[in-house]
């Protein structure tokens, strides 16, 4: 990304795993007053994968890791960093990064949870290039983990039906070929969007007690239409500066790659950068809106469907609760 740096980082690996357990529309039809047309259309989402009881955002994040190193074709012990994106840490400390390091037997590296909501994989992936571009790691590893059926009120059907469970990773090396791997990215935060996309209890602000969760404080609150309408401009113009940037024209992007929270935002932020419907990346009908795994879900899915070519300029985008936004231009080195 720097052109002072001597290597970029490229995407030597990806990887995905979602729950066993599919959970229709028609589930939540049977006891709130929604259907499965209302959530197709609304949102284009058809199912959702849930993890179990007893599974928690680790429990996804490692088998995502596994599989990632298994394309690879090296083990845990390579590591020297892994970052966690996630809204649902298994606890809020110790970080996820630990009880993953853990698990997999990274014995040789550092890591740590990165928040940053739907955010939370781009900005992860832009801190993650800058280890490998100083010089100061070979191999990063980044996941995208979510448990996102333990933070939503099963009973709101404003928000129980819009997301899903589940993690993806990619594993970053050095390569001296400067003209692959992580190009450019743009990222941006405004705390003004905080009040329409947030959890009121559980920190500092509000401890949970009795009374907090009496209200239902612990779970994801959302104005769906003002986090809408944001969401559209803030992913598609930041990607229009980012192709302007790098001089390239729609033509040149082999896909987008939007944070996957409704279809509906995903087409008009497609219209709104002229880009065509069979050049976007989309996931959504299957596992709903999976926060931080979204994108490098998205990825792993066409890279294992031999979709992704080598040299292909993928534009990543996304936008989440703070408000947070973000676009990476990567080239794909594959
Ligand atoms: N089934 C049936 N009706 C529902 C419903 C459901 N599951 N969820 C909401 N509704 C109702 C609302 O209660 C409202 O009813 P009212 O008019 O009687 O008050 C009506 O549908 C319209 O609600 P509205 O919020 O205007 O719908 P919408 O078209 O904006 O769609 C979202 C709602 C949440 C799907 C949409 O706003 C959205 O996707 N927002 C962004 C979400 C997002 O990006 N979140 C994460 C960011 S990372």
């Amino acid at each position: 990304m720097s052109k002072f740096s001597k290597v970029n980082a490229y995407v030597s690996a990806v990887g995905h795993w979602m729950p066993r357990r599919v959970v229709t529309n028609h589930h939540f039809a049977s006891y709130l007053d929604t259907t499965d047309e209302w959530i197709k259309t609304r949102t284009g989402i058809s199912e959702r994968r849930f993890l179990e009881d007893d599974q928690p955002t680790s429990y996804a994040a490692v088998k995502a890791i596994e599989a990632t190193l298994e394309n690879r074709g090296i083990s845990a012990e390579e590591l020297d960093l892994i970052i966690v994106a996630t809204v649902t840490p298994d606890m809020i400390y110790p970080s996820t990064a630990c009880i993953i390091q853990e698990k997999i037997g990274a014995k040789n590296c550092w890591g740590y949870d990165i928040l940053a909501a739907c955010s939370g994989f781009i900005f992860s992936l832009a801190t993650a290039a800058q280890f490998i571009e100083s010089g100061m790691h070979k191999k990063v590893l980044v996941v995208g983990a979510e448990k996102m059926s333990a933070i939503v009120n099963m009973q709101d059907r404003n928000t129980c039906v819009l997301f899903g469970d589940g993690a993806a990773a990619f594993l970053l090396e050095p390569t001296e070929d400067k003209s692959m791997g992580v190009m450019d990215s743009i990222l941006h935060i405004d705390g003004k969007g905080g009040k329409f996309l947030f959890q009121p209890a559980g920190g500092s602000l509000n401890p949970t007690t009795h009374a907090t969760v009496d209200k239902g404080m612990q779970f994801v609150h959302q104005e769906g239409q003002a986090v809408f309408k944001e969401a559209v401009k803030g992913m598609a113009d930041i990607s229009v500066e980012l192709m302007e940037k790098n001089n390239l024209k729609s033509g040149d992007v082999a896909f987008l790659v939007p944070h996957q929270a409704n279809l509906r935002i995903i087409q008009a932020c497609a219209d709104r950068m002229k880009v065509g419907m069979d050049k976007v990346m989309v996931n959504i009908q299957k596992y709903g809106n999976t926060t931080s795994a979204t994108i490098p879900s998205c990825v792993s899915e066409y890279w294992q469907e031999g979709k992704i070519k080598k040299g292909d300029n993928l534009i990543l985008t996304s936008f989440g609760a703070g408000f947070t936004w973000g676009s990476i231009l990567l080239k794909w080195g594959i």
